[in-house]
């Protein structure tokens, strides 16, 4: 058929701005640094009229639904009048659409339209006006009264439109913001998350003078060197004669003006009128007396940057707080202001349970003085830039940042390294986050993403960036994977992901190594964290490390109700949950809950703190391997020797006690230590004869601090004055009855009878798999061996003295059979001494545990033991526990991982006691050694069953646990497996322990 079209002269080129990986921007302002907080501003945050279309190409309905701006559509509750409800999704590697790059689904891709009126004020006539829009996913096409203003791509900065043309000072003008979510883009932004669509940062208009501060690049180092670059750009290409650059730096000692460069250093000439850059001035200055900034000591000076009118008066001003510290990598070293510091860091993404992605300044507060709290110095922005906020809280509160690009290619690595058609997209992203981000002194290393393999677009954005910014160490983990001590590469670092400790030690290394991940928190994990950092502490070369990650990515999600099985939203009562656990009618959602496919699973929930931010027991364990102050005792044990550990600061904002035994206690006087230094103090004598040894120095906050209040607890390091070898049950006066004194009853499966007990000891070699064990594939064996299903068969039971012996084997699935002795003595208290034996054939190689599990009578709810504590400990994650005598109601020894598994377990337990209501007797238990014992709710196959809490019931009874031995709980969900010393193999195992009745 003839194309009957009329011809046109200028043909229009059709390009559809998702669908173009050379296009990263359109009309979209250059990025920079300038910040403006007292500038005239029309916020934009809150209702927006919305439509989510299936496809862009589809046209707007009529009627409009209604939503809130910043918000993620995917969570959010409106009225769906195109019927293309848009869920969370959650993958990792996958990508969300079978589409090959660089197209994104033809058919459906959710896109958000959003448009509303702003009042702009008659006196912005003649002024620049910008439309600024925080963040949108993945391209943003936004209008101004029906005017196209710009395209912006890059889910993660803002995109900032002159929207001076369009706009009508005086009226009422519409924004219209379109949001396209799949695009070419998508493929870069890969990362392991939910997947959302949304504006998802603050949107808002602001006015400058036409002639305006277009840049501020400072650079300040100790020694009070500040070096401030102005850019200024706007009218007609040549800056009018008597226009100036100045600043104010406020120090302790008062204002300091500085005067810019009399002339503009590089400036257009009149005959040239090349642009509209104006020119740049530069303010250079030696400031008397600067006190350094750094993690330990966040000193900030607030820096005004102006541009002045020939008059003198203020066309516009930068606010910024100045840090004065330095970066550099000398050797296998990386110095902050001339010191080796080590980054005990964490990988945080910008996630909320109830908004998504939308993250506000107080909940990025919060993140930060917890991390704080619990000992952490640094924060790499996994995987992207995260709201400008969050720097400036770093700054504030003192946070070592690596500042990284939002770049994950991670499903289509390898193409698309080395694919010039995002040659542009690689550079533009490092670019603009540099361009906004060089100003903080917290950001200490760039990272140029993640998991995109390693390609020539690395290099050249590598190469924009080491010249731009020469301040700043690069680091990409791509760059070092196939060879760590390669010279020329993109990265500064050695910054690999989830290497062993084997590994990393196997040195020397050319360059400082810092794991840009490691110790995966997944579930009950982060086993053997101290042995990290005793491996990093000894080894030359090595300095810390990013534990995988701050939070569980748990989605509430609602499951009653109209809405069922969406998310709660951010509307949801803030009572729909607490301390990680949700309320009826609420789960915690992961992949696969909203429907989701492919899905990643549980694999989104694996920080170190719960969803709604309630610490994990791994957070006390990284507290206490990073105490600021090391104790030990001399070697004459007569005084003890308190270390310095930080690299700044002195013991000044600490305060201590001593604590002995439950009650002993007695102030302690920290000495006046410069880092790295020690001193021998006295030993608290008065407390020394308590009969417990175990001496506790409690660490708390000597005052208020912006990320604690005084009295939060730093640290409590440990010693043991003396051991005392005798047995424990020898301690504990277990004496046997006489001969023939007391019964023990036995069932005719030669089970032992008991009124406090509702289910008999038996041996168990099973534990609900950790999603270590899971996905490490380690329950996998155990599967295969029968160990969740152990046919028991007695053999034997007979008669020694006062004592029953009981004689049973336990069928394996093709591993050979366990034998288990049981011999059950009356004790002359009424109780009884159980010793048992098992022995492992030799083809269980590697087992979670080995040990008896029984079940109490209902009405037992607190547990009081002498053992690691307070918090939940494993064999290999117990240094942030002290030995003691602790107590809790028996539903808080559980915690709560998203997809129930083994839990609640306490370290190196001697005794215990299970008590209830007065009416109600109780239990006391001893055991021969310090052993793992778990007392919960929920049995190891209830646990094994379940996917989500909100399927378990807890039960009345309490289901104790008491292992001859257990296995670390490691980190093979991604990374290394328990180390071989915290696994449990075959041969015999022994362990004894007494029941008395209280
Ligand atoms: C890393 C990756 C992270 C996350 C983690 C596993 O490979 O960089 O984004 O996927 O593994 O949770
Ligand atoms: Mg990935």
């Amino acid at each position: 058929m003839q194309d009957r079209r009329p011809a046109s002269a200028e043909p229009a080129v059709p390009i559809d701005p998702w669908d173009a990986p050379e296009l990263t921007g359109w009309r979209r302002l250059p990025m920079h640094a300038v910040v403006r907080p007292d500038a005239p501003r029309v916020p934009l945050d809150g209702r927006w009229r919305f439509q989510l279309l299936p496809t862009p190409r589809t046209p707007l309905a009529g009627r409009w639904a209604e939503t809130d701006v910043p918000g993620c559509w995917t969570v959010q509750d409106f009225d769906d009048l195109h019927g293309v409800r848009d869920l969370p999704h959650y993958t990792n590697v996958t990508m969300p659409f079978p589409d090959l790059p660089p197209s994104p689904p033809a058919g459906r891709n959710p896109t958000g339209v959003y448009e509303r009126e702003a009042d702009v004020p008659a006196d912005w006539a003649g002024r620049r006006v910008v439309l600024h829009v925080g963040a949108a996913e993945s391209v943003l096409i936004a209008h101004v009264n029906g005017t196209a203003v710009g395209v912006g791509k890059d889910s993660r900065l803002a995109s900032e439109f002159d929207v001076t043309h369009a706009l009508r000072p005086g009226e009422r003008n519409t924004v219209r913001l379109t949001v396209v979510k799949w695009s070419d883009a998508t493929f870069l932004e890969d990362q392991d998350q939910w997947w959302h669509g949304g504006i998802t940062r603050s949107v808002h208009l602001y006015a400058t003078d036409p002639l305006h501060l277009a840049d501020v690049g400072i650079t300040a180092v100790p020694g009070g060197t500040l070096d401030v670059a102005v850019r200024v750009r706007g009218g007609e290409g040549v800056l009018p004669a008597g226009w100036s650059v100045s600043g104010l730096l406020c120090t302790p000692d008062g204002i300091l003006r500085l005067p810019a460069d009399e002339a503009f250093a590089r400036a257009n000439v009149a005959s040239e009128r090349v642009s509209d850059f104006l020119g740049e001035a530069r303010i250079r200055a030696v400031v008397p007396g600067v006190r350094p900034w750094t993690a330990e000591t966040p000193r900030l000076y607030d820096l005004t940057v102006r541009l002045h009118r020939a008059d003198g008066s203020v066309a516009d001003e930068s606010r910024h707080r100045v840090g004065f510290r330095s970066v550099e990598i000398s050797g296998a070293d990386l110095l902050v202001n001339g010191v080796r510091v080590y980054f005990r860091g964490v990988n945080r993404h910008d996630f909320h349970p109830l908004t998504g992605r939308v993250v506000d300044a107080e909940e990025m507060r919060a993140d930060l003085c917890l991390l704080k709290r619990h000992g952490f110095n640094a924060v790499r922005t996994a995987h992207y830039p995260p709201d400008p906020a969050l720097l400036s809280l770093a700054d504030e509160l003192g946070l070592y940042v690596v500042d990284e690009a939002d770049i994950e290619t991670h499903d289509h690595a390898h193409e698309l390294a080395d694919d010039p058609r995002y040659l542009g997209a690689f550079t533009d992203r490092v670019a603009r986050m540099v361009l906004r981000d060089r100003n903080h002194p917290s950001v200490v290393v760039w990272s140029l993403g993640n998991e995109s393999d390693y390609g020539a677009n690395h290099d050249a954005a590598a190469g924009w960036l080491r010249r731009t910014d020469p301040t700043r160490p690069v680091q990409y983990e791509g760059a070092i994977k196939d060879a760590w001590e390669q010279a020329q590469s993109a990265s500064d670092i050695i910054c690999p992901m989830y290497a062993s400790i084997e590994e990393i030690t196997a040195g020397p290394h050319s360059k400082p190594l810092i794991l840009c991940e490691y110790s995966h928190a997944m579930g009950n994990s982060n086993g053997s964290l101290a042995d990290y950092w005793r491996a990093i502490e000894s080894t030359p070369g090595l300095q810390g490390g990013f534990v995988w990650e701050f939070r569980d990515h748990g989605i509430l999600q609602r499951l009653t109700g109209e809405r069922a099985g969406r998310p709660a939203g951010p509307d949801a009562a803030a009572d729909a949950y607490a301390d990680g656990v949700t309320a009826p009618g609420y789960r915690w959602a992961y992949g696969g809950d909203f429907g989701d496919t492919p899905h990643d699973g549980a694999f989104c929930a694996d920080g170190l703190v719960l969803p709604d931010r309630t610490p994990k027991p791994a957070m006390a364990e990284h507290r206490e391997i990073a105490a600021p102050l090391r104790l030990e005792l001399t070697p004459d044990r007569r005084e003890a020797r308190i270390t310095n550990r930080q690299h700044f600061a002195g013991l000044g904002w600490l305060s201590a006690r001593w604590h002995i035994g439950d009650s002993g206690t007695a102030p302690a006087r920290l000495p006046d230590l410069a880092p790295g230094e020690s001193a021998v103090v006295p030993l608290p004598t008065s407390l020394l004869p308590h009969g417990d040894s175990h001496l506790t120095l409690r660490v708390t906050t000597a005052e208020d601090l912006p990320w604690a209040p005084r009295g939060t607890l730093v640290c409590a390091p440990q010693v043991v004055l003396a051991e005392d070898h005798r047995d424990l049950l020898t301690r504990a006066g277990a004496v046997l009855a006489a001969d023939g004194a007391g019964a023990v009853e036995l069932d005719d499966a030669g089970l032992l009878r008991h009124p406090l007990l509702t289910a008999p000891p038996v041996l168990t070699l099973w534990r609900a798999p950790t999603d270590n064990d899971e996905w490490g594939g380690i329950a996998d064996r155990w599967r295969a061996w029968g160990l969740h299903a152990l046919e028991r068969t007695l053999v034997s039971v007979g008669r020694e003295g006062a004592s029953m012996v009981v004689r049973s084997v336990y069928a394996t699935d093709g591993a050979g059979t366990v034998g288990h002795e049981q011999v059950l003595t009356p004790l002359a208290n009424g109780g009884l001494l159980v010793d048992e034996t098992a022995v492992l054939p030799d083809a269980l190689t590697d087992l979670p545990r080995v040990g008896t599990v029984f079940e109490t009578v209902a009405g037992l709810d607190t547990l009081e033991w002498f053992g690691r504590g307070p918090g939940e400990t494993y064999p290999d994650r117990c240094a942030g526990a002290t030995a003691g005598l602790h107590r809790a109601d028996v539903d808080a020894l559980f915690t709560p991982y998203l997809r129930p598994q083994e839990s609640g377990g306490r370290h190196d337990v001697r005794r215990f006691t299970l008590t209830g209501a007065a009416a109600a007797p109780g239990i006391a238990v001893h055991l021969d050694l310090p052993r793992q014992v778990s007392v919960t709710r929920h049995r190891a196959a209830d646990l094994t069953a379940a996917a989500h809490h909100d399927e378990l019931v807890p039960r009345a009874t309490c289901v104790v646990h008491l292992d001859a031995a257990h296995r670390g709980v490691g980190t093979a969900s991604c990374g290394p497996d328990t180390l071989p010393a915290y696994r449990v193999g075959p041969g015999t195992h022994r362990w004894s322990w007494t029941l008395q009745p209280l």
